[in-house]
């Protein structure tokens, strides 16, 4: 009995090594290309990598950081688990540490702004490992989900899809300056039509005419830092973008939490908004519901492709 159970021991410590991942959260140093804001560049890349591995850029929300956003969620160890490499972007706003998504810069594809930085990022990231580039995901919280909508909107042949959590729509805060915080867009008085948004999405990137990256949004109904009426807003904007009607094409009760409301809208599911019932602004990350929606599970064959060099029309 003894020795069997020394075995058992002594094959779990032997194993132990080999499944446990080394990798950790690394400052990237090196230059990577065009970063006029000095955002800084912190990276989790998993011993065990994928073929041409995906990458997920997951910004922090204001008062956070790179190295927060990486211990509070799930993301690093589902990286290791699937092989793909997270980016975390550093915000070089030290007064708030949240993203400038105000400045023309930023909104405005390759113009500079933290929004360049983590473009470069991107790009420094894809070349280095072999990234896919056709895989290249965005999710975030707050700030991180307003850095989203930004990159989404000037970025999109850089990125497949995104996945915003209490979030505003792309342009909301814009205004003369870099990192301004909006009062009003913050409390929803920023409403505007959804040709109106969709033209200010077309300003991020002029003369562009590729197809868009899908996108996925969520937001509480009881949001007190950034209304709810931001999320009307998001609709309108993004449904516009991609030329679908104002009417659900499918709705469904308690997804992916009790008392949340996922709509999708137009027909080849490239919206999804998800209405979270008397939730504030602390809403729960769904990792999985991201990590389905960017269809990072699959680590072979048949998984969702989009990005540069990807489908040239929805
Ligand atoms: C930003 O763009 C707006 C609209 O085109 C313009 O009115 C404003 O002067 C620009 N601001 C800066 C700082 O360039
Ligand atoms: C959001 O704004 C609306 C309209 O001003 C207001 O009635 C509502 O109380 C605000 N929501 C929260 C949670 O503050």
């Amino acid at each position: 009995m003894r020795l069997v159970i020394k075995s058992v021991l002594t094959w779990a410590l032997a194993a132990a090594p080999i499944l446990v991942d080394a990798a950790s959260l690394q400052k990237v140093t090196e230059n990577f290309g065009p970063n006029p804001r000095n955002v800084g560049f912190y990276i989790y890349v998993p011993d065990k990598l994928a073929a041409s591995p995906p990458i997920l850029v997951n910004p922090h929300w204001c008062h956070g950081d790179a190295q927060v956003c990486y211990s509070g969620s799930q993301y690093s160890t589902l990286a290791s688990k699937y092989g793909f490499i997270v980016i975390y972007p550093d915000s070089p706003n030290t007064a708030d540490k949240c993203w400038d998504v105000s400045s023309n810069a930023t909104l405005t594809h390759d113009a500079g702004g933290d929004s360049l930085g983590i473009a470069s990022m991107v790009r420094w990231t894809l070349a280095k490992y072999k990234g896919d580039p056709k895989r290249v995901f965005v999710t975030g919280i707050s700030s991180g989900a307003m850095m989203t909508s930004v990159l989404v909107g000037a970025y999109p042949d850089l990125f497949a899809a995104g996945s915003a959590f209490a979030g505003v729509p792309y342009g909301c805060f814009s205004g003369n300056g870099y990192g301004v915080w909006s009062d009003a867009c913050a409390t929803g008085k920023v409403k505007k039509t959804g040709a109106e948004w969709a033209s200010m999405v077309k300003a991020g990137y002029p003369g562009y005419s590729g197809w868009r990256p899908k996108m996925q949004i969520f937001h509480g109904t009881q949001d007190e830092v950034l209304n709810y009426t931001n999320f009307e807003e998001e609709i309108k904007e993004w449904i516009t973008v991609f030329g679908y009607g104002e009417t659900p094409t499918s709705t469904t009760s308690n997804t992916p939490v009790g008392g949340w409301t996922k709509y999708v809208y137009g027909g080849n599911n490239w919206f999804q908004a998800f209405s979270a019932a008397g939730v504030s602004h602390n809403i729960q990350n769904q990792e999985a519901t991201a990590m389905a929606w960017f269809d990072l599970t699959c680590t072979e064959g048949d998984c969702f492709q989009w990005g540069q060099g990807g489908p040239t029309a929805q």
